[in-house]
């Protein structure tokens, strides 16, 4: 790819074709309008030359600051933007000793190779991070399955790619079931990923983890547990969820907005019951007692918007689709943003979804929407 005819800016990322008559198309820093989100503060080429060889809205900024801040700057006002990620199933499969196939992964071999080899997508991966990048979310959830089997080599694998992405103290991280897809797998994630899983307070590597980030308390809880193929079923267990009722107990008096993270829908009917997470029962009973603010998970590798009861009112559910999926036999890749806005003791959040557009081959945000009535605290 000649750098004379292709845009290389990190928009575009070489996706762009540039007319012949650009003299320069150096980066350089763009200092941000006033009134405008920090997301504005865009690394722009010198010279806005791109023509548009690709489909409308290929090219991410559209080839003028005018678009590229239209499309993506933060909603005005927004003090707290939370992007959520769920599913991405990093591809490639590390190749497998013989014993590492005397397991379940024997199958889940099978299954990457002749079924999800082909939908989840390197490609958009590196999109999905070359958009989050121009974005610049305040903070990233993700809600678990990084990997297929679970084998070193994947969680290694995600590990630098979560690296990549943003520094550590940005991005709280909860495991799917494919994150401990056999029996002692999930021991080697917690030890790899600890550092996206780890408690602000005692600094330990536990469930529930709290972080606090901006004027949120993000709460991540895990549902991963190896099970018997075919069932995907999650379970937070009895001591887990007793942690996180002293956990908030313990902080009722603060009425900063509550996130809870989790790889598993938490709402009734999400799935089929060899997908359900065993104990939701025992959660939704917590959320209704002590409240939170917005629930987000995955597992569904579709975007999903449901509530469950809570103090104030309902509470919002919202799930993630799979971050890497070309959407052949699922919904196309997806991720959330969430804009936290504080007026006062008020507390609004709404959302964006972006979903990818395969024939784009970039992620397209939507208008912003209100989730929530007004929290007061
Ligand atoms: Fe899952």
């Amino acid at each position: 790819m000649a750098r004379s005819n292709f845009c290389v800016c990190r928009f575009c990322i070489g996706q762009t074709r540039i007319s012949a008559s650009a003299q320069s198309h150096e980066p350089k820093k763009y200092t941000r309008p006033a009134g405008i989100g920090k997301a504005a503060v865009l690394v722009l080429p010198r010279r806005w030359s791109c023509r548009r060889a690709s489909p409308p809205g290929a090219c991410l900024i559209n080839c003028t600051l005018r678009e590229a801040v239209r499309i993506l700057a933060p909603v005005p006002g927004a003090m707290y933007t939370i992007a959520h990620l769920s599913d991405l199933h990093i591809p490639p499969l590390p190749a497998m000793r013989p014993w590492h196939l005397a397991s379940k992964r024997l199958l889940g071999l099978y299954s990457w190779h002749h079924k999800w080899k082909a939908e989840h997508r390197q490609e958009i991966l590196d999109q999905l991070r070359a958009q989050l990048q121009v974005l610049r979310p305040d903070h990233i959830c993700v809600t678990g399955d990084l990997t297929f089997t679970s084998h070193r080599k994947e969680v290694d694998q995600a590990f630098a790619w979560l690296e990549s992405l943003s520094p550590p103290e940005r991005i709280s991280l909860v495991p799917g079931n494919h994150d401990a897809y056999v029996p002692g797998s999930l021991q080697y994630v917690r030890q790899r990923w600890a550092r996206w899983m780890q408690d602000d307070d005692s600094g330990d590597q536990q469930f529930p983890y709290l972080h606090r980030r901006g004027p949120v308390d993000i709460i991540g809880l895990s549902s991963a547990i190896a099970v018997l193929t075919p069932r995907t079923v999650g379970r937070l267990g009895r001591q887990q969820l007793e942690r996180l009722r002293r956990l908030i107990e313990e902080r009722a008096d603060e009425k900063r907005p509550r996130l809870l993270l989790l790889h598993h829908p938490p709402q009734d009917g999400a799935t089929r019951w060899a997908k359900r997470l065993i104990d939701r029962r025992e959660l939704q009973q917590l959320i209704e007692i002590q409240g939170f603010d917005l629930v987000l998970h995955g597992h569904l590798h579709k975007p999903v918007q449901a509530s469950l009861a809570g103090p104030r009112g309902p509470t919002p559910v919202f799930g993630a689709a799979s971050a890497s999926a070309r959407g052949q036999r699922y919904a196309p890749a997806h991720f959330h943003l969430f804009h936290v806005h504080r007026q006062g003791d008020t507390t609004n959040i709404s959302v964006q979804h972006a979903h990818y557009n395969p024939a784009a081959g970039v992620f397209e945000l939507q208008p912003e929407q209100a989730i929530l009535d007004p929290v007061q605290g």
